[in-house]
């Protein structure tokens, strides 16, 4: 689907590539994944440069130097801005975010090189960095974008306002942000508004909870899993495709980042898309999640 007027095609599902060095797999069962999801319609893939300790860019460019046709078959989006404190990085000595102009190049520079790719589909600024001088962030844009570096720029996790002011300076296509059925924020913080007025798809992160869905045994987890397995019960899927449903039927079109490497998991990802959940469907998960009835 079209990300926003004059953006990128991206698939509704978006393969999230943060816990790929957990998955322990070889390069060639790496590939296997992709192109499994590939196969499924998967076509779009989620990085960062921390993700896997500054691990997993490298990791995929080693199995999609395996395949040499398959990047042009794909979206590849990767993000930015965050400095963390690690061994592979050891002259930082504070976590913290950095939008300054020569950080932006670098880290682009950098996961060219480990993805092993001319360029970035859609770079998006991680978190929200409060010393971001907007001015400065849209100059190492647009030198991206002319560069053929980067094609699309976007935000993660920028509240309304914050998004406001990067997008007056440089078109943005999206803002990556967290909902699921155990966190519902966005419902109601202008987050989710400001996606559908300005026609820019949400991308959401964490869907399912992180996992936590399937495990959390608080009140909200119990009341959530109890109406989940209802409605699932009555669609003949299973509550992670209600979960991953719920997501997909707000208005402002959300595009889901699935986190398993489990291609069954990734396959109830697709498969909710296929779903349609009815208003009252809808509402019953939501109050599950809030522990009452709207208003
Ligand atoms: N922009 C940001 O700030 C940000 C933040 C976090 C994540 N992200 C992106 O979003 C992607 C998805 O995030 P996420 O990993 O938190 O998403 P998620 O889909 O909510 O959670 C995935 C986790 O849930 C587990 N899981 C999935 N289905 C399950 C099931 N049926 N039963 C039990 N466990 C299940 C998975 O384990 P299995 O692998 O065993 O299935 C995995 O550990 C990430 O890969 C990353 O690309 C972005």
């Amino acid at each position: 689907m079209v990300l926003a007027p004059g953006g990128p095609e991206l698939s509704r599902i978006l393969l999230g590539l943060w816990r790929l060095g957990e998955w322990q797999l070889t390069p060639a069962q790496r590939l296997a994944l992709v192109e499994q999801a590939v196969a499924l319609g998967i076509t779009s893939i989620d990085q960062a440069d921390i993700y896997g300790g500054y691990t997993s860019e490298a990791l995929f460019g080693e199995a999609l130097a395996l395949a040499p046709g398959l990047r042009q078959r794909l979206q590849i989006v990767s993000k930015c801005g965050i400095r963390l404190v690690h061994p592979n990085r050891p002259a930082h000595t504070i976590k913290h975010y950095d939008t300054g102009h020569a950080h932006l190049i670098a880290s682009v520079e950098q996961s060219l090189n480990k993805l092993g790719t001319d360029y970035l589909d859609l770079l998006l600024i991680h978190r929200p960095d409060p010393l971001m001088e907007a001015d400065e962030v849209a100059e190492a844009f647009g030198r991206l974008q002319r560069a053929g570096k980067v094609r699309y720029f976007g935000a993660s996790n920028f509240t309304p306002a914050q998004f406001e002011l990067l997008a007056s300076r440089h078109a943005l296509v999206t803002n990556q942000i967290e909902l699921s059925v155990l966190h519902v924020p966005a419902l109601d913080d202008g987050t989710l508004d400001q996606a559908q007025r300005l026609r820019c798809a949400p991308m959401i992160w964490s869907a399912l909870a992180g996992g936590r869905l399937f495990g959390a045994a608080d009140a909200q987890g119990l009341r959530v899993r109890a109406v989940l397995a209802q409605i699932a019960e009555v669609h003949a899927v299973t509550p992670a495709v209600i979960a991953t449903a719920w997501v997909l039927r707000h208005p402002s079109r959300p595009l889901v980042l699935t986190g398993s490497g489990r291609i069954a998991a990734i396959t109830e990802a697709v498969a909710a898309t296929q779903l349609v959940l009815t208003r009252e469907e809808w509402f019953a998960i939501l109050a599950a999640s809030t522990g009452g009835e709207v208003a």
